[in-house]
């Protein structure tokens, strides 16, 4: 805090001011070591605490007087029990010390002026300092940059940093040599190759902090678009297609359907941001018949993705049991772009209430949502064999069953290995077989529910509803997602072995 040591004092009548500066900050402390012939500069933050910090070499006596530029707002003897006499308007902010430096507490900004301090002494000479003190509001938080298309498709980079006194100064200096102290850099620049994954620095500059933040543009990158199904309640479905492409500026999605530009209408819906298509009907026909096409793209290039939509499918099932096998838990997946609005979960063997006898074929045991990828089944007897099987479902349209999967003791006999064996078993362990076959047959045929069912004949298997409830179309006779994905002409006669097994 010394400026200059005792010692080093030249002539021992002159008074001397030694004159030290510290300014308190929240946090920090900074002192400074001019010499009291130029103003000493200080710059604080608004709100600290501020101390014009002198040291007077032979304070014994002498009266300490303060002025804001030329009025006087505080004065002293120093030492004295009289107490200090500090001008009444600004009495909350001025504080005189004790060695006489004055303090400013909670410091507001317009107390930025010039302080002078006189000593006086009889016999002394007067001896005076000057402080020319900055007030500054430190900006809130840190510079923010951000890049946007503009209307005529160019790049608008932008930083920004409010909210404080003065502003900072913004500038982008690696694109730009302009500057500007408002609060808001705007930088519009043509879209250019060099500007894909460009990073562009803003480095913004104020008396209590420097900082700095970047923002890099880049092109949309290739995506998959990923679609949603759902059942309105008006029993329409609702199929919504999202094509979202990493981007910066976030890429802007044109849509096509059939080629056609896609606007918003009753049927069809773009979400705001554009990059949802959300189309509604009641036919699911309607959504895998044609190509959607989505274009999602920013003043640094575009990236599209056409599409072809599939019905309620299942690409993948299995079954793990667990350790006693009284319980499965049934897993499965979907293809990306089928269109399911829910699942059901169909069984074949022995009822899990024993009340009930029907074993022979599968019955629905459970209804899963859309979201759903897995089905537990509880209360499974560990002797006997089970089948499962789950089918897709978009409305009231059903997919084609997944494969089966089986639980229970013994190899999982097919049909066809029973008919092999079956040949070379003798005719009266056959015929004992065949009856206890038919037994099973009529019981399991007589207990027949209206649960929901879907016929396992193979051509009917392919594009099932379940079985009409209420008073809404019944779309039974749709066609099959697979067979209109297929590049196979329609209407062409099945081969008769086929016929045969359709009625
Ligand atoms: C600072 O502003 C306040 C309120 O605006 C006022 O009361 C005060 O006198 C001002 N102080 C100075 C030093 O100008
Ligand atoms: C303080 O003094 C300096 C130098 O004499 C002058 O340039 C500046 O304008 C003064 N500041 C105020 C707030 O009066
Ligand atoms: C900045 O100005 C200098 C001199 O005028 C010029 O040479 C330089 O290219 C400018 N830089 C940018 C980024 O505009
Ligand atoms: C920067 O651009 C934004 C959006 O176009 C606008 O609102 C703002 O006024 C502009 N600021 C300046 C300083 O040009
Ligand atoms: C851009 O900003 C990030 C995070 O603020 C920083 O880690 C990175 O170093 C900056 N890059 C450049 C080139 O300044
Ligand atoms: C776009 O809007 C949709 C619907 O409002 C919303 O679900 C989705 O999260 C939004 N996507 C982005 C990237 O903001
Ligand atoms: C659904 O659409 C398909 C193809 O457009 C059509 O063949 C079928 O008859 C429609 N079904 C109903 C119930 O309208």
């Amino acid at each position: 805090m010394w400026l200059k040591q005792p010692g080093k004092y030249r002539g021992h009548k002159t008074m001397f001011v030694l004159l030290a500066l510290m300014v308190t900050f929240k946090g920090a402390e900074c002192q400074s070591e001019d010499p009291p012939v130029v103003p000493v500069r200080v710059n604080a933050e608004a709100g600290s605490l501020v101390t014009l910090s002198v040291l007077f070499s032979v304070a014994d006596d002498a009266v300490v007087k303060w002025s804001m530029d030329s009025l006087t707002v505080a004065t002293w003897t120093l030492g004295s029990n009289v107490p200090a006499d500090v001008a009444g308007a600004h009495s909350d902010v001025l504080r005189l010390e004790m060695d006489g430096s004055l303090s400013l507490v909670d410091v507001p900004l317009n107390y930025s002026q010039n302080y002078t301090v006189v000593f006086t002494k009889s016999g002394v000479a007067d001896a005076q300092a000057v402080f020319e003190l900055k007030v500054y509001e430190r900006p809130v938080g840190y510079p923010e940059c951000s890049v946007h298309a503009t209307v005529s498709n160019d790049l608008q980079y932008r930083c920004q940093w409010p909210g404080s006194y003065p502003r900072p100064s913004l500038a982008f200096p690696s694109v730009s040599n302009g500057s500007v102290t408002a609060g808001v850099l705007n930088l519009t620049l043509a879209p250019s190759e060099g500007l894909d994954w460009k990073t562009i620095v803003c480095r913004a500059q104020h008396p209590l902090l420097e900082a700095s933040c970047n923002v890099t543009a880049r092109q949309p990158v290739e995506f998959l678009p990923r679609v949603g199904a759902a059942v309105d309640p008006d029993g329409r479905i609702a199929v919504t297609i999202e094509c979202l492409s990493d981007a910066v500026p976030d890429a802007m999605v044109t849509w096509l359907r059939a080629g056609q530009a896609v606007s918003s209408s009753n049927q069809h819906q773009i979400s705001a941001n554009t990059t949802q298509l959300t189309v509604r009907h009641f036919n699911i026909s309607e959504f895998i018949r044609e190509d959607f096409s989505c274009i999602c793209s920013n003043p640094l290039g575009n990236k599209g993705r056409t599409t072809r939509l599939l019905g309620p499918s299942i690409s993948d099932s299995s079954l793990l049991p667990n350790q006693e096998g009284t319980a499965v838990t049934l897993t499965w997946e979907v293809p990306p772009l089928s269109l399911v609005t829910g699942f059901d979960v169909q069984m074949r063997g022995p009822a899990l209430d024993e009340t009930l006898q029907r074993s022979g074929e599968f019955r629905s045991i459970q209804v899963k949502p859309g979201s759903a990828r897995s089905a537990g089944v509880l209360h499974l007897d560990p002797k006997s064999t089970y089948h499962f099987r789950v089918i897709p479902t978009a409305g009231r349209m059903a997919g084609e069953p997944s494969t089966q999967n089986r639980i229970g003791p013994g190899d999982g006999l097919s049909g066809a290995a029973i008919a092999g064996i079956a040949a070379g078993i003798p005719c009266g362990i056959l015929a004992l077989l065949i009856s206890t076959a038919l037994i099973y047959l009529s019981v399991s045929h007589c207990r027949r529910s209206g649960q929901p069912r879907y016929p396992v004949s193979r051509a009917v298997e392919k594009a099932v509803a379940s079985q009409p409830d209420s008073a809404l179309p019944d779309y039974n006779k749709l066609h099959a997602p697979s067979e209109l994905s297929l590049a196979v002409p329609k209407f062409v006669p099945p081969p008769p072995v086929r016929t045969a097994t359709t009625v």
